[in-house]
């Protein structure tokens, strides 16, 4: 994507656009377009997760298939800022599903935080001829958009796409099942060499004040010890009497995962912590962006699939202000106010669990 890309009179889409509306929309019904919409974008912000680019892919060929154009912004709000923008089309998307990352890159955007940025993102959207914005992105994404709603009455809606899981009324965000795979399945490698050692292991997983990786990593590869910030037995001193009871239980090594945004501290302190009291052979590993990379599970890449193309279809219909999810296996749609809720937290018997088991 160059500069002059970013002119909004300057590309055309590559596939015509067919008249679809004797064809069902992909959920069977009929394509509405009540809202008469001619063009909409989309963009990915925050920290990318795998999924990402299914609901991109979805994104576009959803509106094709409503007859509706899609402008894809560059780096999230920053490139929105910027005026980074270009037409997508159902080509563009091709060969995508599988891949981690996000095709049209991402960032933790400073300029956005002020009404001023966001007056010269929403000026790029209406120069461009943009009449609806699909945010893929986290807690601060939704956030952003929700201003640019307020401010700008340009229609909004949000896909969940971060990999801490960590949003307000849906169960799932795009990433999260992936990054959940990844982390267990290098806790397992883990788990080899700890054993042959007789080592203590503390294992930092991402989520920055979340503790829904670390609690269902834990519980997936048989942790004995699970630290996050929403437990309430989150304290050093009941990890300690946890690693000594098992150590009596004849336990020789352990696994403790460490959620990144624990108040206990992070893993290398913990562990530092641990070394000096009681002189233990420990190892301490940093999960980090690891988690973040890699091709999305087929769950991700469903839902990434089914949310994009829901987004498009609310948006047909008039529809605005809101974020898709999912609640007990069924498509929602929340009201993007709902992102000023507190976080949930894992369900608290997960904690429990993993001690339970870990006897
Ligand atoms: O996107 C969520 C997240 O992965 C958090 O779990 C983590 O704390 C943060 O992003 C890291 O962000 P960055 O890649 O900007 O360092």
């Amino acid at each position: 994507m160059t500069h002059t890309d970013s002119q909004p009179d300057q590309t055309a889409n590559p596939e015509p656009v067919a008249d679809l509306s004797t064809l069902p929309s992909p959920d069977g019904s009929t394509p509405t377009n009540t809202a008469g919409l001619k063009r909409i974008a989309v963009l990915t912000s925050g920290g990318d997760a795998p999924g990402m680019n299914a609901a991109i892919r979805a994104v576009v060929r959803a509106a094709t298939f409503h007859g509706i154009e899609v402008v894809g912004v560059r780096r999230g709000f920053q490139g929105l800022h910027e005026g980074d923008m270009r037409l997508l089309g159902p080509r563009d998307v091709a060969n995508i599903i599988q891949r981690g990352g996000t095709i049209l890159l991402t960032a933790r955007s400073h300029t956005w935080r002020s009404p001023e940025g966001r007056t010269l993102g929403a000026n790029h959207l209406k120069a461009w001829g943009v009449q609806g914005l699909i945010v893929i992105g986290g807690d601060g994404s939704f956030h952003g958009a929700h201003y640019l709603q307020q401010e700008h009455g340009i229609p909004v809606v949000g896909v969940p796409g971060t990999i801490d899981n960590d949003l307000p009324g849906t169960e799932r965000t795009l990433g999260f099942d992936t990054a959940l795979n990844t982390a267990v399945e290098a806790i397992d490698r883990i788990r080899d060499t700890a054993s042959s050692h007789g080592r203590l292991f503390l294992v930092e997983v991402m989520g920055r004040s979340s503790g829904m990786l670390a609690v269902h990593t834990a519980l997936a590869c048989g942790a004995e010890a699970v630290l996050y910030p929403e437990s309430p037995e989150d304290s050093y001193e009941n990890l300690v009497s946890q690693l000594n009871a098992n150590w009596l239980r004849g336990k020789r090594s352990s696994i403790v995962v460490v959620a990144e945004g624990d108040t206990v501290g992070r893993a290398v302190s913990v562990g530092e912590r641990l070394k000096l009291d009681h002189s233990l052979d420990l190892r301490v590993v940093v999960l980090g962006h690891v988690q973040r990379g890699g091709s999305p599970t087929a769950i991700d890449r469903i839902w990434g699939s089914r949310w994009g193309c829901e987004a498009v279809r609310r948006l047909d219909c008039g529809e605005r202000g809101f974020y898709v999810g999912e609640v007990a296996g069924a498509l929602v749609a929340q009201p993007l106010s709902r992102i000023m809720e507190p976080q949930p937290a894992p369900p608290g018997d997960l904690g429990r669990l993993v001690s339970v088991l870990a006897r």
